[in-house]
């Protein structure tokens, strides 16, 4: 590298560096003459050895017209929108006058994905990449070029087609944000504790905006093709779909999903289709656009003076509207936890009308701003629980005031606390009416003790009562006593206490996961359960015991040993034993050690994953095979991996990943000889290998 080159690199970084302090962290280290005098040199130097200069140079995106604004791009041919179709009756309307127009022609239809992106216009000359505009009015764009060339999807430079390539092209689509790295900056974004991105489209759109090309190649935008714009010379098109292979050829994304029909009632199915399955993409869509596939066709038909009559855009119902917050509240949770939730004025979106949303925690509401009074957007994806998005600025109230987490429990008025470091705060009142309603719901719901009858409402009138103070106490309540309760008639009281009864009879991982211990969840549960049989078995175990289980670990270990040594909890243990609850079945503890005594524990310490099937012998049986005789069978190779047993279905990814770690391959067929001596077989089978 000569020393002109490294100075200019060194100036880009150094440049750089102090552009996103002072640009978009708004914290400058330098004052401003000395980062001009960067700037002021960089730029000589570029202008003096062009050589080394690059159009997306940070030189380019400081100071002047640039900086401040893009330089306005007018299309040679105009970026027109589309007419939209919000339901099936207008779509097939559509349909009517384009037949009309066409003579009464039922036409050919491409139906594309309506993306949720940003329309861009790419021109190419003599195959190379000269200018990205925006849409702008659709007669004036802006230019992004630097920013549209860190995009990988757009080539910089076209393939040359059959045909041969067109003197100019150009070639719109959309630019978009996947929903993957939506969230992945999203979680980074939160974890730096900086505002989150409100959405792709947003997300996109703000993206193209940046004026360093560096921070929009960060943002990683991807781009679809749909529609030619100006183009001169090279191969004339017959139809749509042609235009579609053609830019398919010359290097662009085309979108998979694009289908074309003969029928309008086949387009409204796809439509439908793609209404129902808008989440299962990689990426957001807003509709489905439905164009006439023949360019005769198209000319026949003409243009209005904003859309297209050969085109419609079939708009899916939104997923975020905007609403009032009227108040922002705190509820509290069986483990004490209060979560802030909005308090909407109703708005029907994604499908229901929602009138709550929750805000997740404290920094969340701070992260979003959201203020009682302010208009918000509110949204609801598919069967993703509503969120609010944050709060529509412009329209902000000028006595809208910052809100502020209470310091007391809503439920009880005993202080709240938020633990250094933790995103939560607490209600750590032992006698929190909230903490205790939730709990015995909790131990009601269907993932636990399922008793049906036994929802939020019912439990809030027997705690108010008196008549509940913990789960223990439901197994006491009499019919007489439920039908004195408001609105509680003869049969659902005697219902609810046949239901509380049969609940006696679940098995141990219910239980386990009704008691509420944190972290110990259904899985954890189960394992328990598998290796102790009783609740006995598990009080008697030492906190290493129960991190030794599979699917336990260390921190369940903890909380669930730590619960059980609190006196308090034992004495609840016992009210449950007297009420009659089932906890696990002692025989079966006594038949599962006999039967280890009995087997040899040749895999004590060993880890053996199996792939495919064992002849003779579903999953589970073959896994338990392995952990009885004293070994683990996890679902994933590892370095520690003793052997890999393959049967027939076997996964591709285990055989590469046990080959690369050099892991002995056992053959299903195997398995008994594994089972019985696992030292001769692997070292028979490692060193056949060998020779
Ligand atoms: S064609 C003259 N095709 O929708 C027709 N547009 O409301 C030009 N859009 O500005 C558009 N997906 O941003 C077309 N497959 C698709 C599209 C699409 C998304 C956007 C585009 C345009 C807007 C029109």
């Amino acid at each position: 590298m000569s020393d002109v080159e490294q100075r200019i690199e060194e100036l880009r970084a150094q440049v750089a560096h102090h552009f996103r302090l002072y640009h978009e962290q708004d914290a400058p280290e330098l004052p401003d003459a000395d980062y001009d005098q960067l700037v002021r040199e960089l730029r000589a130097l570029e202008a003096e050895y062009p050589e080394y200069a690059t159009p997306d140079s940070i030189s380019q995106a400081v100071g002047g017209a640039v900086s401040t604004a893009f330089s306005p791009v007018t299309h040679a041919v105009p970026m027109m929108s589309l007419d939209n179709a919000m339901t099936d009756d207008e779509l097939r309307a559509w349909a009517d006058r384009v037949a009309r127009g066409l003579d009464g022609a039922e036409p050919r239809y491409v139906a594309e994905l309506k993306f949720d992106g940003l329309a861009m216009s790419l021109r190419y000359e003599g195959g190379e990449l000269v200018q990205a505009a925006t849409r702008g009015d659709g007669k004036v764009g802006e230019d992004v070029t630097a920013n549209v060339r860190t995009i990988g999807d757009v080539p910089h430079t076209l393939t040359v087609p059959d045909g041969g390539l067109p003197e100019v092209v150009e070639v719109r689509g959309e630019v978009y944000m996947s929903t993957a790295v939506f969230t992945e900056l999203n979680e980074q974004y939160a974890a730096a504790g900086e505002r989150p991105l409100v959405n792709p489209r947003n997300a996109a759109a703000g993206s193209l905006r940046q004026k360093d090309p560096a921070a929009t190649a960060k943002r990683r935008l991807s781009f679809w093709a749909y529609q030619l714009g100006e183009v001169v010379g090279g191969p004339a098109f017959q139809s749509h779909s042609e235009t579609l292979e053609f830019i398919g050829a010359i290097g662009f994304p085309v979108n998979p999903e694009i289908r074309t029909f003969d029928t309008i009632d086949e387009v409204a199915d796809y439509c439908a289709y793609r209404e129902e399955h808008r989440h299962d993409l990689g990426y957001e869509i807003d509709g489905v656009v439905v164009k006439v596939d023949d360019l005769a066709q198209r000319d026949q038909l003409g243009v209005t003076s904003r859309a297209p009559r050969w085109a419609i855009a079939y708009k899916f119902p939104p997923e975020e509207r905007t609403t009032l917050l009227r108040d922002i509240q705190v509820s509290v949770g069986r483990t004490g936890r209060a979560t802030p939730f909005a308090v909407l004025e109703p708005v029907f979106v994604g499908g229901s009308t929602v009138s709550m949303a929750t805000l997740h925690n404290q920094d969340q509401v701070a992260l979003k701003d959201v203020r009682p009074g302010d208009t918000v957007i509110v949204r609801k994806a598919g069967d993703v629980i509503p969120e609010v998005v944050g709060p529509v600025l412009a329209m902000r109230p000028d006595d809208a005031e910052p809100w502020v987490f209470p310091t007391e429990c809503p439920a009880c008025g005993n202080p709240l606390v938020r633990p250094e470091g933790e995103a939560d705060t607490r209600c750590v009142a032992l006698d929190c009416p909230a903490q205790r309603d939730q709990k015995v719901a909790y131990w009601a719901s269907r993932g636990a003790m399922d008793i049906e009858g036994l929802g939020e409402q019912m439990v809030e009138k027997l705690t108010a009562a008196g008549l509940v103070h913990d789960p223990a106490d439901l197994y006491s309540l009499t019919v007489e006593q439920l039908v004195e309760l408001d609105r509680v008639g003869e049969t659902s009281a005697s219902n609810l206490v046949a239901e509380i009864d049969t609940s006696k009879q679940q098995p141990l991982p219910r239980l386990l996961t009704a008691l509420g211990v944190r972290h110990l969840g259904p899985a954890a549960s189960q394992a328990l359960t598998a290796e102790f049989h009783t609740l006995d078995n598990i009080i008697a175990a030492s906190a290493d015991e129960l991190a030794a289980v599979d699917g336990v670990g260390g921190v369940i270990a903890t909380t669930v040993r730590e619960w059980l040594d609190l006196d308090a909890n034992r004495a609840y243990i016992e009210r449950l034993r007297d009420a009659g609850i089932n906890f696990g079945d002692p025989a079966a503890a006594e038949a599962a050690a006999a039967a280890r005594a009995a087997i040899p524990q040749t895999l004590e310490g060993r880890t053996v994953v199996v792939t495919g099937t064992v002849p003779g012998l579903n999953r589970e049986e073959a896994e338990e095979a392995i952990t009885m005789r004293g070994g683990k069978s996890p679902g994933s190779v590892s370095k520690k991996t003793f052997a890999l047993v393959v049967g027939e279905g076997a996964g591709a990814s285990k055989l590469t990943k046990a080959e690369s770690n050099g892991t002995p391959i056992v053959p299903a067929e195997r398995f008994d000889e594994l089972l019985a001596d696992p030292d001769a077989v692997v070292a028979e089978i490692t060193g056949a290998g060998d020779g």
